[in-house]
């Protein structure tokens, strides 16, 4: 179904954020393989309209974001651009360490990288803050994030893409994780069934934080989204309308 013909676009983006208990939605249409385009193009104009001078700016990583980076045009704003979180084992450009180099880039701001590997130990990752002054600091601007973009996946695929230990995969269908954002996997009530360990930002920091904004698109993400936000419980969602439609069913 393609909502943006039945002009019900508006209806179901205030349905959808009052079911959800968020600030806003956006739906945008899918348009087939330029679904990931526009969706970036979307959320690029967004996110650009909150950046000011000296902004801490947050973002996942995930082919999602990379197609935001993609779309962001050129100003000047000087914030500084963090990754949201320590890399995960994907392809460079869906790294949030340089998509953040690409953010920083487009807004002639500053960049700071997180070089950790995903799945360390809690004892491991608190050394390494305690121990190394350029983690520390990296880890103190990154808690100080005014702006938090991050994308959406599904629980096992993610698992899978960041090669999840099997105990920890088990340990997921048992709990019926749907989603995945920010290294916490949530199932359908947005609890948080498993969380990897990290030095950057989780769904828990996200009050905390001013402007956040979450994006996905794609009618099979439809559980993984209701998930996550149920879990985030507030910011603006930027979906396509395939991933819109999944989600009424579901909701
Ligand atoms: O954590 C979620 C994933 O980064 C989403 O990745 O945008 O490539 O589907 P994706």
């Amino acid at each position: 179904v393609i909502l943006h013909e039945y002009e019900r676009v508006g209806e179901l983006e205030q349905q959808l954020k009052h079911a959800l208990h968020i600030d806003d939605v956006i739906i945008t249409p899918s348009e087939g393989s330029l679904m990931l385009k526009r969706l970036g193009f979307t959320a690029a104009k967004v996110v650009q309209r909150m950046v000011t001078d000296g902004s801490v700016v947050a973002v996942s990583g995930g082919s999602t974001m990379a197609a935001m980076a993609d779309e962001m045009p050129s100003s000047v704003l000087h914030p500084i651009v963090v990754p949201a979180r320590g890399g995960v084992g994907e392809v460079v450009e869906y790294q949030a360490n340089v998509i953040a180099s690409v953010l920083a880039e487009r807004w002639h701001g500053s960049y700071k990288m997180l070089h950790l590997p995903d799945g360390l130990s809690k004892d491991s990752l608190d050394m390494l803050v305690t121990l190394e002054p350029q983690i520390k600091e990296i880890s103190e601007v990154i808690h100080r994030t005014d702006i938090l973009v991050f994308g959406i996946g599904q629980a096992l695929h993610m698992a899978d893409v960041r090669h999840i230990p099997d105990g920890v995969r088990q340990q997921l269908v048992d709990g019926n994780a749907v989603g995945e954002a920010l290294g916490q996997y949530c199932s359908m009530d947005g609890s948080i069934v498993y969380a990897t360990n990290n030095i950057g930002l989780s769904l828990r920091d996200i009050v905390n934080i001013p402007h956040v904004v979450a994006v996905a698109g794609g009618f099979d993400k439809a559980g993984a989204i209701i998930s996550v936000m149920r879990s985030c419980k507030k910011g603006i969602l930027i979906i396509d309308d395939q991933a819109a439609e999944g989600m009424r069913q579901l909701l």
